[in-house]
């Protein structure tokens, strides 16, 4: 029995591996999960959206859901529909969402949230910074409720959409800025460990060979992500969002370092890039926990056994 639980809230813009981020999160009995929140990015919102309630049907999670920003604070939306398909999370059937969407915006549901409980709060972040850049645009008093936020964004020594640039910082660079500068505690898990976190195609198998309805659809949007890695030259693939919850349940098999870290948001061709303070030259205190590097067979083993717990969950696909 956990008789003390974490309370979080789920933001990002499901695509598979924020589907799987939130399959890790849901299976952890030490969560209390308040909200869900959906952000353009991978795909436009409103797909974002209905996959966030298909995920959240599947899996069992009852917390509120909203709709959140439909576009970057600044910037023009980009969507990644080369990596997740045109409905966002392309692949196996889903259920139909079984809940309805909650009338509040996503800020004003997690200013909501933070209001309401009692204790710190945990915003998992998996997709554009935009909805947390936006909440503390909008409520600045309630930053005193977020215990942490843990993203996955960045990366300290390359990009993945530019050369430079990671997907979610160079997607909305301004909201990214705003949350890297606001003091609140920040866990930040880029390419630095997310490109180590690769799963391969025998542990889809290890995951399919559970036999459960949640680890079967997992194989399968493991399995279509593989095809679009491999194209890229990869022999599995980087599990990305994952990585943002995982840090969280399993501290121990990564490896982090307190960072001082700034976002660019004027670059040529450094835009959305994520600039390490390596050796101290800017005299800054660090404002992020890095997150570095993972034992990733740790880390396989951490979704095998959270795929597990779904083990007695069956929901009607039509
Ligand atoms: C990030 O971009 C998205 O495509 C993934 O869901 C992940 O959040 C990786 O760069
Ligand atoms: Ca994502």
């Amino acid at each position: 029995m956990v008789d003390h639980k974490i309370p979080v809230i789920l933001d990002g813009d499901p695509g598979h591996d924020d589907a799987i981020a939130w399959v890790l999160a849901k299976s952890n009995p030490n969560f209390d999960i308040k909200a869900v929140t959906s952000v353009a990015g991978n795909q436009t919102l409103e797909k974002t959206t209905y996959n966030a309630m298909r995920v959240c049907t599947l899996l069992g999670i009852e917390a509120p859901i909203a709709k959140g920003r439909n576009k970057p604070l600044l910037a023009q939306l980009i969507t990644a529909g080369n990596f997740h398909g045109e409905s966002g999370l392309d692949g196996p059937k889903l259920p139909e969402p079984c809940m309805q969407l909650e009338e509040l915006s996503s800020v004003e549901l997690m200013s909501k949230v933070l209001n309401e409980t009692d204790e710190l709060v945990t915003i998992i972040s998996t997709g554009p910074l935009t909805n947390v850049a936006a909440l503390l645009l909008a409520h600045p008093e309630v930053k005193d409720k977020i215990g942490m936020i843990s993203i996955m964004g960045g990366g300290l020594r390359n990009g993945n959409w530019t050369p430079a640039a990671e997907f979610n910082i160079f997607e909305d660079p301004e909201a990214a800025q705003i949350v890297f500068t606001s003091g609140i505690p920040l866990t930040m898990c880029g390419l630095d460990v997310t490109e180590k976190a690769i799963v391969y195609p025998d542990d889809e198998k290890k995951i399919r060979a559970i036999g459960n309805q949640v680890s079967t659809i997992v194989a399968d949007w493991l399995a279509f992500f593989f095809k679009h890695h491999e194209q890229l030259g990869w022999s599995g693939s980087p599990l990305h969002d994952p990585c943002a919850v995982a840090v969280l349940l399993k501290p121990e098999i990564f490896t982090i370092k307190d960072l001082y870290v700034q976002v660019d948001t004027k670059g040529q061709y450094t835009r959305g890039a994520t600039i390490p303070d390596w050796h101290g030259t800017s005299k800054q205190q660090p404002n992020v926990r890095a997150v570095l590097g993972v034992d990733r067979e740790g880390f396989v083993d951490l979704l095998v056994e959270a795929c597990k717990v779904y083990d007695d969950r069956k929901v009607e696909i039509q």
